[in-house]
């Protein structure tokens, strides 16, 4: 069962795509068998971050049958260990994804044979945005010091968790369970989390309980990309412990991973940052955040949301 991790965040620009690559370069030259798919449709451009021309294969073709499995739709990099499926090429756009397509593509990826699959994940805090974020229960959210990244950064937290929290309840005894929470107290709904939770743990410890777990699944991970020298460095770590006292789930600390001027000239050269600038501060902030990584990957054992 591979580690799949969902790369979002709230707002366009903020790096998911620059972190994506990078980090999915460096666990492929660890040793693991790493594949990158590029779930920004209608906007799709992981492949040049990893130095890839445009790719000839990409997920329309197994939405639209071109090929019969999604296995045939990857592609190797130069990179050893490491792949992608573009979704670039793509005649799709997220938002007319349609339901059927959205399922082929949810299904499918668990099932592919690789150590970690990294999810790369458009903008905002659409529909099908957030299913696919929730492909599984491990997730990394990026985003720059600017307040309007960090609001948008929560808006799409908030957004997974409440659809959690739907989609228990929409279980046929978890819904009578929290109508008897709300008619004890009004305010015990979904945008309320803490206080559904603790009356329905009051109403039924069994149910209470294993709502909280599923929403403790959650394994989530922030990044802070774009820091600057005047932005407060401790920011990050201030975000994630501000979330953890909100809602049930673990939030920890990736790591800050510096401005620097020359990502603009790897992007344009089409090679990965890492290669062409091995010894700078962001080179070595990315190889902090893989260490953390796989650190807390080691220290805790990982439960995954698996869609059937
Ligand atoms: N640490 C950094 N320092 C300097 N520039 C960066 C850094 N990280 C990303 N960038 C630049 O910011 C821009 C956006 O990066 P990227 O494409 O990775 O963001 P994104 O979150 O994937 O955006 P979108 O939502 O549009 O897909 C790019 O031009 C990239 O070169
Ligand atoms: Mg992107």
């Amino acid at each position: 069962m591979p580690n799949i991790w969902s790369i979002g965040g709230g707002k366009g620009g903020s790096g998911k795509s620059f972190i994506t690559g990078n980090l999915g370069i460096l666990l492929a030259k660890g040793g693991y068998k790493t594949l990158l798919v590029d779930l920004d449709l209608g906007a799709a451009n992981l492949h040049t971050i990893i130095g890839l021309p445009l790719p000839e294969k990409s997920i329309s073709d197994f939405l639209n049958k071109k090929v019969g499995t999604l296995q045939e739709t990857v592609e190797p990099t130069p990179v050893p260990n490491l792949y992608l499926i573009s979704g670039a090429m793509n005649d799709l756009d997220i938002a007319n994804l349609a339901h059927e397509q959205k399922l082929k593509i949810i299904r499918n990826i668990p099932k592919l044979p690789y150590d970690y699959i990294l999810l790369d994940l458009g903008a905002g805090t659409s529909f099908n945005t957030i299913d696919f974020f929730m492909i599984s229960a491990l997730g990394i959210f990026v985003t720059t010091p600017e307040p309007t990244s960090i609001e948008n950064i929560y808006r799409l937290i908030r957004s997974v968790y409440f659809r959690k929290i739907r989609q228990v309840l929409s279980s046929h005894n978890f819904r009578t369970l929290a109508e008897e929470a709300q008619e004890r107290d009004a305010r015990a709904t979904v945008s309320n989390p803490d206080i559904l939770l603790y009356i329905m743990k009051e109403l039924d410890p069994e149910k209470g309980e294993i709502l909280e777990n599923e929403l403790r699944t959650f394994n989530f991970k922030l990044a802070l990309n774009q820091l600057r020298k005047q932005d407060n460095p401790n920011i990050g770590a201030l975000i994630c412990k501000i979330i953890q006292r909100h809602l049930a789930l673990k939030m920890h600390f990736l790591g800050n991973i510096s401005f620097d001027e020359r990502v603009h000239n790897a992007v344009c050269k089409k090679i990965p940052f890492l290669d062409l600038y091995p010894y700078t501060q962001t080179t070595l902030d990315l190889r902090t955040c893989h260490k953390n990584l796989l650190t807390i990957d080691e220290a805790e054992p990982i439960l995954q949301n698996v869609v059937d």
